[in-house]
């Protein structure tokens, strides 16, 4: 059996990954550590309670002792890294918390690795491996006329979120060229898709829409972004553990880049179509503008040329089949999502931040 660290299980795409790898790979034990922050939720893995191959433990990635006695206890041989605070908003409005979790987490569970498997490594079996999960926001904006980015564009974030994230893949990389510890990183675009927090966009506008709430997009809904939905995230992430060569980088991207408001626009139809309820249809007549976040990054879009190329990836999803399958599933769970959304921090911070400013990150 290969014992995986799952840092960040309880996340949105943690969870995603947590249910890919346990029904892919037979061979593997995942221990979900994760903090449960406001983001962080267990219950859509509750269906693995009593199943040895899966075991929870609430850690936190700052904090070395928890983190060595995770890594020794299991005798971890691969560190899956999505631990992470991952809301653009939060990190404009509270940066310190993003420099805390995404850069000294981060640094944390390295130097933890590098001790683990450098004294004690010799009597684990099997490969070892650190993937840290990036994003694709390390890269900056892009022009309308610039080509996509690669794994060779220069870093240039500018959120606290984004510069959080490049300062904690500076550190994976320098780890794997200083140490020699095996990592590898992959930078992914905006995600979607089942068990997404209700704050990021994809889910929030589906649940607004669904209640007849307006549906706030930023400035003139022109922002780009490239969309992934989860499921071929959590492949790509699972092929460059299998296959990835160490000390490489991966971009990933879903190879469609709308503007938000066409996403907004497409959710709106399909819920037309899926929930025809005459006093909220149709659902555009919700859609509602509002100030723009600063400094909100204008365009993204990866080139995910090599993970194709190398490793055999490509989506499996268009925009159109993994909209409606996200769609699907809000509509068919909203138990799950009410209990998130009934909880008192969600609520709190969707009253203090969300009703003014309107918008959301993802
Ligand atoms: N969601 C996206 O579109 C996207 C895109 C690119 C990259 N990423 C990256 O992917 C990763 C996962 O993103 P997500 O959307 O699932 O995030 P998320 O906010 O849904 O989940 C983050 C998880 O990390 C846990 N966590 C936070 N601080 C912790 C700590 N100190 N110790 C242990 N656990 C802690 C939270 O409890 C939560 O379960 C992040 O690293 C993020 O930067 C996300």
């Amino acid at each position: 059996m290969a014992n995986w660290l799952v840092t960040g299980g309880a996340g949105f795409i943690g969870t995603n990954f947590i249910h890919h790898i346990l029904s892919i790979r037979q061979d593997v034990t995942v221990v979900n550590f994760d903090l449960l922050t406001y983001a962080g939720n267990p219950d859509g893995l509750s269906m693995y309670a009593g199943n040895p191959r899966y075991r929870f433990i609430k850690g936190d990635i700052c904090d070395r002792k928890q983190v060595d006695a995770a890594l020794r206890d299991n005798c971890i041989d691969t560190i899956v890294h999505f631990a992470a605070e991952s809301h653009v908003d939060r990190s404009i409005l509270g940066p310190m918390r993003f420099v805390m979790t995404n850069v000294n987490g981060t640094a944390t569970l390295l130097d933890a690795a590098r001790d683990y498997w450098g004294r004690e490594g010799k009597d684990i079996p099997g490969e070892k491996r650190f993937h840290h999960i990036s994003t694709d926001e390390v890269f900056g904006s892009l022009k309308p006329d610039e080509p996509a980015w690669t794994e060779a564009s220069p870093y240039m974030p500018n959120s606290p979120y984004a510069a959080s994230k490049a300062g904690s893949d500076h550190l994976v990389r320098a780890y794997g060229h200083t140490y020699g510890l095996p990592v590898t990183i992959s930078n992914c675009s905006n995600n979607y898709g089942p068990y997404q927090f209700p704050e990021k966009l994809i889910p929030l506008v589906i649940l607004n829409a669904v209640n007849g709430k307006p549906l706030p997009v930023y400035g003139d809904g022109q922002q780009i972004r490239d969309w992934l939905y989860v499921e071929d995230h959590c492949e790509a992430i699972r092929l460059i553990l299998e296959k990835g060569k160490p000390g490489e980088t991966y971009n990933i991207g879903g190879m469609n880049q709308p503007a938000n408001l066409t996403i907004v626009k497409t959710i709106c139809s399909l819920l037309d179509e899926l929930v025809p309820d005459p006093s909220f249809c149709p659902h555009e007549k919700l859609i509602t503008y509002v100030q723009d976040r600063p400094g909100h990054d204008r365009r993204y879009a990866m080139d995910s040329t090599k993970i194709k190329r190398e490793l055999g990836w490509s989506p499996k999803y268009t925009l159109e089949t993994g909209l409606r399958k996200t769609v699907e599933w809000y509509l068919a769970n909203q138990d799950f999502v009410q209990k998130l959304t009934d909880r008192s921090d969600f609520k709190n911070w969707m009253d203090e931040n969300y009703t003014e400013r309107g918008g959301s990150s993802k």
